[in-house]
């Protein structure tokens, strides 16, 4: 007995030796705010709830935090997950055309979702990418050329770990920006460099904004190796007009070394008048320029949604052979990506062609984004009619980044509780409503600007609920800190 418990205090003790002193630094100085304090305290308040209901003036945690359609019940692809059924179990039942592309996946994955498949992806989803590439944009595209990923975020991985071993080596991305690529770019100790959008300008990337970047980088010793446009943006919602396209892969054209990273993930999220998407792909194409591209897209977003299946690719544009060759064996490294995911990705580029199922799609994908559309427009009218908010109107993706001018005592009651201003509000948000959103502060904005960004997913028939709540909210917050007296 006394054996065993010295035998337990030792593992005890072996255990408490791993300290936070042991982790990567880099690990640790890395932040990615989409998944920060305000979620942590959103789930111990949900905790809570489960305990003491009447303690909160609120029935729920309605998580506005992140682009996760299905977490706030859209309801997933129809086909896509009939194939994707019949592929797993080819005995369940679905119809002619949904059994034949279900025996095509199979066939090519050669020992179904459970084996590993080429590093680069199962070859037929890669030809199914290279067709859809070439239909939008008019150009040719290659097989070759495109890596299946267990969505965008690991493709960005790679490309950073391909480009970034060091200071030395400099990351020009967006302000506010994504926290994808100030985290990866930290993660692999490199030099960020952050261009600013210009929010009086529907957030417009002016190339002066990037030239300053760029100097920046190059002032603080590192070489810009990437420049990242995420098109179209988030936080902002963006959708780039063409001239600017054609002026940023100018810019990087007077720029060799540099390589252009196009996050591309919301291309089928643009809204109204806003310009409609054209890929960098064709873009480069039409200029018959010779940059280094790599394009992104991803099933987790547009009206597919398919956060949880992790499915994405890159696609490589005027890449050298040797250099993609080194991707090839970053690819391998894991093996390759999920196999339910590389099918999820050929049936978003590859929907039903025919009969009742391309039917039923089409339907679905209008009312899908329609949807989404008349949820954006709500949302963002009703902040921007806020006192002291406004919000550029939105153009696509899935977020709104409103601008809020806070009161004075409620700057001084932020510093007091060590926080951002907007990270303040945002908690206060929270506490009040169960809306879960994310301060501004954390995916970069202009020194002395304050903003929070929140999508615009929660069901159509809750959202009238959600911006009551969001209005609710700020009219008590102005009256608590409005008067200028402190509280
Ligand atoms: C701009 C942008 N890029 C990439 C991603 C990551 O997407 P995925 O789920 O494909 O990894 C997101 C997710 O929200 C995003 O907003």
């Amino acid at each position: 007995m006394a054996r065993i418990i010295v035998a337990l205090a030792l593992l005890g003790g072996a255990a408490a030796q791993l300290t936070i002193d042991a982790v990567n630094p880099k690990v640790v100085e890395a932040e990615y705010a989409v998944r920060g304090k305000i979620l942590d305290r959103a789930g111990e308040i949900e905790r809570d709830m489960a305990e003491n209901p009447d303690k909160w003036p609120f029935k729920e945690i309605v998580r506005c935090n992140i682009g996760n359609p299905q977490a706030l019940g859209q309801a997933p692809p129809a086909f896509a997950r009939a194939v994707l059924s019949q592929v797993v179990l080819p005995k369940s039942k679905g119809s002619k055309q949904v059994k034949e592309r279900a025996d095509a996946y199979r066939a090519a994955l050669r020992g179904g979702v459970g084996a590993y498949s080429d590093s680069q992806g199962v070859s037929l989803v890669r030809e199914e990418v290279a067709k859809f590439i070439s239909d939008r944009d008019g150009y040719p595209a290659s097989p070759a050329d495109i890596f299946l990923t267990d969505g965008a975020s690991a493709g960005v991985r790679h490309l950073t770990q391909l480009l970034v071993s060091g200071p030395q080596d400099g990351v020009l991305a967006p302000a506010p920006q994504y926290p994808l690529y100030s985290a990866t770019t930290t993660l692999f100790d490199g030099t960020l460099g952050s261009y600013y959008l210009d929010e009086a300008a529907d957030w417009a990337a002016p190339v002066q904004e990037l030239k300053k970047a760029y100097d920046d980088v190059v002032e603080k010793g590192a070489t810009p190796k990437l420049l990242v446009i995420i098109n179209p943006g988030n936080p902002t919602g963006a959708s780039l007009p063409r001239a600017s396209l054609e002026a940023i892969v100018r810019f990087v054209e007077e720029r060799p070394g540099l390589v252009l990273a196009a996050d591309e993930v919301y291309q089928e999220n643009v809204y109204g008048d806003a310009p409609p998407f054209i890929s960098f792909k064709k873009i480069v194409r039409d200029l018959d320029s010779k940059i280094p591209l790599v394009s992104f897209h991803s099933i987790s977003k547009g009206f597919t949604g398919e956060c949880g299946l992790r499915g994405g690719y890159f696609e490589l544009t005027n890449i050298d052979t040797a250099v993609k060759a080194q991707l090839t064996k970053l690819a391998s490294v894991s093996l390759c990506s999920n196999t339910m995911g590389q099918v999820a990705v050929g049936l978003m580029v590859n929907p039903p062609t025919s009969g009742p199922e391309l039917k039923a799609y089409e339907k679905e994908k209008k009312e899908k984004l329609a949807s989404l559309e008349r949820r954006a427009n709500k949302v963002a009218a009703a902040l921007d009619a806020l006192e002291g908010v406004s919000c550029v109107r939105p153009q696509g993706a899935m977020y709104l980044f409103p601008s809020i001018t806070l009161p004075d005592a409620a700057v001084k009651a932020a510093k007091r509780s060590s926080m951002a201003p907007d990270a303040f509000y945002a908690l206060r948000l929270l506490e009040g409503t169960g809306l879960v959103t994310v301060p501004g502060s954390g995916f970069g904005q202009k020194n002395g600007t304050w903003h929070f960004r929140t999508t615009f997913l929660p069901a159509e028939k809750q959202i009238d609920n959600v911006v009551q709540k969001l209005a609710g909210f700020h009219e008590s917050f102005l009256a608590k800190y409005g008067g200028g007296g402190e509280l």
